[in-house]
């Protein structure tokens, strides 16, 4: 089974979005999001697994987000996705297409809520790229407590856009299986 990456971004209490939307507009974070999920060795690509609600939420001139296959949870079928994007009916089902094609390097999980606290449990998720923003953006969303099995490995400095304070923080989990 491949190993994934959650990468999401939290405000102070956890909130990761409002009205199916993100609560900020940082472009720090948008650059750190392309510098962290687009990256990898030539003639591959990384995937991206998001619900069908993150989807919906991308504006349509960002999706597919380029560079990056897209793969869409649902438990029925998406009316509007763009060629080349892929739908999965389950958690396991979306790892297991993706397991299955040797041009995909890195996986990983972008939203939103309900399907970062699956990804969260499982066992596959090793690492967390977390941005976490200062104050309160007064979610309708939330981010699941991070267990404590997860290290931080590496934060950056506090960063500042727009009044906002942000900073990136890197968590690794040891798993045990290749
Ligand atoms: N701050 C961040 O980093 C960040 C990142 C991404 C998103 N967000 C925010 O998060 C919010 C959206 O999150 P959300 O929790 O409401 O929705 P979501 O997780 O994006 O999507 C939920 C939907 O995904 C499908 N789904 C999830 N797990 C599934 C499974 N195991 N099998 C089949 N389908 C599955 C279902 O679609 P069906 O109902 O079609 O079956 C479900 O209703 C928005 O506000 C967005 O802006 C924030």
């Amino acid at each position: 089974m491949k190993k994934f990456a959650v990468i999401v971004a939290v405000d102070e209490k956890m909130g990761i979005g409002r009205l199916n939307a993100l609560p900020w507009r940082l472009s720090g974070d948008m650059q750190r999001f392309k510098d962290v999920t687009i990256p990898c060795s030539a003639g591959k690509q990384n995937a991206v697994v998001m619900g069908r609600k993150t989807w919906e939420s991308l504006p349509l001139k960002y999706r597919p987000l380029p560079g990056r296959l897209n793969v869409v949870l649902s438990s029925k079928p998406v009316a509007d996705l763009s060629a080349g994007v892929l739908q999965a009916g389950s958690f396991d089902a979306a790892l297991t297409l993706l397991d299955g094609r040797d041009d995909v390097a890195d996986v990983f999980i972008i939203g939103g809520g309900v399907v970062f606290e699956q990804a969260m449990r499982h066992k596959g998720c090793n690492r967390l790229y977390l941005t976490q923003i200062m104050g309160d953006f007064f979610c309708d969303v939330f981010f699941p407590s991070i267990p404590p099995d997860f290290h931080l490995v590496r934060s950056s400095e506090s960063l500042k856009e727009n009044g906002v304070v942000f900073r990136f923080s890197d968590f690794e989990k040891e798993i045990s299986f290749s």
